[in-house]
C-alpha cells in the first residue's frame, strides 16, 4: 500500500511539473512580447485636415517609429470636441487607445452641462505637444486696417459686425469671447461646423472676423486674402516677425494660445505611460516634427513640459484660467 500511495503521489505531481514546464517554456514568449505589441489608435477630436489633426499625424507618424508600432489617428469628431475624450476615458487602459487634445480639455466642464468624463479624474497624462498661436483676422475689404483702428470700428460699429468661430467648445469661439471682452463689446456671433467652414466664409466676405491658429490662417495671410489685425500671443511669433500682437494693439494683456497634450486612459500601466511619454519626447526632436511645426507656425514646448507632470499642472492653470470666465459669460450647452 505504501508504494502504491508513493506512487499516486508521484502522478499528483506530474500536472503541476507540467504547469511549471509549461509557464517557463512560455516566459520567454511573454519576455518578447510587451508594450506595444500591436498598433496604437490616437484619436483626434476634430476633422481630418484641420489644426489638431495635422499636429497629430506629424507627431503620430514620430512616434511610431519610437514605438516600433504604427500610431493609427482616428477623428472621432462632434460635441465641440467632447465625443473623443468621452471615447478614450471608456477605453480599455492599455496604452493602446490615446488622445490628443487642446484647450478643450480644460473649457469643456464649464461648456457643457453633461459632460461623462472628468478631465481632472478620468486620465493619464502623456505629455505636452506643442503652442499654436492665433491670429485675429477680418473679411478683405473690412475698413479698418490695424488692431487699434479695428477696436475703434468695433466699438462704434458693434450691432453690425459678424464675428465667426468654429463652433461651441472650439479655441475660435474661446479667442472671440477674449477679444469682445477686452474690446468691450458683444458681436454678432456667427458659429460654423468646424475651422474650414468658418474660415472660407470669412475668406468668401460673408462674415467679417475671425480669430483662428497660424496652422491654417498662415497661407491665407501670406496670400493676402484677409486682413491681419494681430497676433494673440503676449510676443512676436517667429512665422509672423512683422505682424504684431493684439497687446501692441492697445489690448494690454490679452494672451491667447492654443495648447496640445496627449492622454491615456485612466489606469493605463505606468509602464506603458512611460513608454509613451519617452516616444512623445523622442518625435518632438524629430527634425520633420520641428519643421512641420515651424511651418504650422507652433512651437514645441520646453521638454520639462513634454511630461505627464507638465501636462497636468497645464490643465489644471488652464481650466482656473477659463471656466470662471466662460460660466460668467454663460456659453453653455447641454
Ligand atoms: C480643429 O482641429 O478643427 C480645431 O482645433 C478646432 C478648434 O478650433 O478648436
Amino acid at each position: 500500500m505504501a508504494s502504491r500511495a508513493h506512487t499516486l503521489e508521484r502522478f499528483a505531481w506530474i500536472p503541476l511539473a507540467a504547469v511549471v514546464a509549461a509557464v517557463v517554456a512560455a516566459a520567454p514568449a511573454l519576455a518578447a512580447d510587451p508594450y506595444p505589441s500591436k498598433p496604437i489608435t490616437l484619436v483626434v477630436p476634430f476633422s481630418a485636415g484641420g489644426p489638431t489633426d495635422v499636429v497629430a499625424r506629424s507627431v503620430g507618424a514620430a512616434m511610431s517609429k519610437t514605438l516600433g508600432q504604427t500610431v493609427v489617428v482616428e477623428n472621432k469628431t462632434g460635441a465641440g470636441g467632447t465625443v473623443a475624450p468621452a471615447h478614450v476615458a471608456r477605453a480599455d487602459a492599455d496604452g493602446y487607445t490615446i488622445l490628443i487634445h487642446h484647450n478643450g480639455m480644460a473649457t469643456a466642464p464649464a461648456l457643457y452641462r453633461k459632460l461623462s468624463y472628468d478631465p481632472l479624474k478620468d486620465f493619464e497624462y502623456v505629455g505636452q505637444v506643442a503652442d499654436v498661436p492665433m491670429t485675429m483676422l477680418g473679411k478683405k475689404d473690412l475698413p479698418p486696417n490695424t488692431a487699434a483702428e479695428l477696436i475703434k470700428y468695433a466699438q462704434q460699429n458693434k450691432d453690425k459686425v459678424n464675428l465667426a468661430n468654429a463652433g461651441l467648445g472650439a479655441v475660435s469661439q474661446l479667442c472671440g469671447l477674449l477679444f469682445e471682452q477686452a474690446v468691450g463689446v458683444k458681436f454678432n456671433v456667427i458659429p460654423f461646423q468646424g475651422t474650414a467652414p468658418a474660415l472660407n466664409a470669412l475668406l468668401g466676405g460673408q462674415v467679417d472676423l475671425l480669430c483662428d491658429q497660424t496652422t491654417s490662417t498662415l497661407p491665407h495671410i501670406a496670400a493676402g486674402k484677409v486682413k491681419m489685425y494681430g497676433v494673440t500671443t503676449p510676443e512676436r511669433i517667429k512665422a509672423l516677425p512683422n505682424a504684431p500682437t493684439l497687446q501692441e494693439g492697445g489690448l494690454k494683456g490679452f494672451d491667447m494660445k492654443v495648447w496640445h497634450g496627449v492622454y491615456a486612459p485612466k489606469g493605463t500601466p505606468p509602464d506603458a505611460v512611460a513608454k509613451l511619454t519617452a516616444a512623445l519626447q523622442a518625435a518632438l526632436k524629430d527634425p520633420a516634427v520641428v519643421k512641420r511645426m515651424q511651418d504650422l507656425g507652433a512651437e514645441i514646448v520646453p521638454a520639462s513640459k513634454q511630461t505627464p507632470e507638465g501636462l497636468k499642472t497645464r490643465l489644471k492653470a488652464e481650466s482656473d484660467k477659463w471656466q470662471p470666465m466662460l460660466k460668467r459669460a454663460g456659453a453653455v450647452a447641454d
